[in-house]
């Protein structure tokens, strides 16, 4: 059964695995490519999508510009976490493919219309773009078949404050309307929340690139080392490989930089595997908001697990998976995929 998709991204290392994980999945059915202002400016995260459209020779998928700045905070990046352009030290060439004449807000409103009940949504970023599509049709959220989204930390600490984390805190008023546009749908169309608590589990570890490289038929061996200086490039043969190590070998120093292990958690491409199965998580249902006024804890999510407020639910928040079998199942799909791609 294939799975319609639109994809809202901040391209940025670890959406680029999921856009990757994405093409290399025979049943997602790509629509649209939202590109969302966050990990990197809008300009060069629809810059890398298409770039990742071009490197995996695929179909002529829509990819849209959105919004260039939150809706009501200063826009914040980070190129220390992602890199100079959100692809860590890839170097991927610039694409000749343009960009759709509709905006990442009016490709949403317009695709779900057009198939209602049908689409399933995943916001890998910010959720500026879902946010002012659901200012311009209330009803979105009753159009989607479902929304899945990486976002939040509830008994985990923040990334980006002490209790935030990065895509709610960059644009809080958007995941606060979005988390009310979407209370009240039946339980099983609930949106799936993938937050830190669970993301922060999937940890790539060199060993998946160096199997993900053996599964594409890529030579020589690929081996991120904590030792390689920072002007190491990846000579794999696979074009595929040689571009999602480079990315890769940024994230895994950054999370070494910051205490976290030589290693780079994938929290977006486990939302993708989320959104074409949700079966692989156990998910948890609540009511979730964002504060939004605190001086220290302003975009921190808030989950009401026992109905204090008295207000409907909006959440299923993924909250246990198996991991490895998660980096299974990438590889598999991006490792044939590259070889498929690059014989
Ligand atoms: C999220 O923040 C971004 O930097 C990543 O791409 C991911 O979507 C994790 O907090
Ligand atoms: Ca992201």
């Amino acid at each position: 059964m294939t799975v319609p998709l639109i994809v809202d991204v901040d391209t940025g290392i670890d959406d680029s695995l999921a856009l990757l994980y994405l093409l290399a999945s025979p049943e997602a059915e790509i629509l649209s490519i939202a590109s969302t202002a966050g990990n990197v400016s809008v300009n060069q995260v629809a810059a890398n999508n298409l770039a990742w459209l071009d490197l995996c020779k695929a179909t002529d998928i829509e990819v849209t510009l959105g919004a260039q700045v939150p809706l009501v905070s200063p826009l914040m990046t980070t190129e220390e976490t992602h890199g100079p352009r959100g692809v860590g030290y890839a170097e991927l060439p610039v694409s000749d493919r343009s960009l759709s004449n509709r905006d990442a807000a009016t490709a949403w409103v317009e695709l779900v219309r057009e198939r209602p009940g049908e689409i399933v949504g995943l916001v890998t970023g910010p959720l500026t773009n879902l946010a002012q599509a659901v200012r311009i049709d209330p009803d979105l959220p009753r159009l989607l078949k479902r929304l899945v989204l990486m976002g939040g930390a509830f008994q985990h600490p923040g990334n980006t404050t002490p209790t935030s984390e990065w895509n709610i805190a960059v644009d809080p008023e958007a995941a606060s309307e979005v988390f009310a546009a979407f209370s009240g749908l039946p339980e099983a169309r609930l949106p799936i929340v993938c937050p830190l608590d669970i993301t922060e589990t999937i940890e790539m570890l060199p060993h998946h690139i160096a199997r993900l490289a053996e599964r594409a038929g890529s030579t020589s061996r690929e081996i991120i080392s904590e030792a390689d200086a920072s002007d190491i490039r990846s000579t794999a043969s696979n074009a595929v490989v040689r571009h999602l190590s480079d990315a890769v070998r940024f994230y895994m120093k950054f999370h070494r930089d910051h205490d976290q292990g030589f290693l780079a958690h994938m929290h977006d491409p486990f939302a993708a595997a989320v959104a074409l199965n949700p079966a692989i998580a156990t998910l948890r249902t609540a009511t979730v908001d964002i504060e939004l006024n605190g001086t220290l804890t302003r975009g921190t999510t808030v989950a009401d697990w026992r109905g204090m407020w008295g207000r409907p639910l909006n959440a299923a928040i993924a909250s246990t998976t198996d991991p490895e079998a998660f980096f299974d199942d990438l590889i598999e799909r991006i490792g044939a995929m590259a070889a498929r791609l690059y014989p």
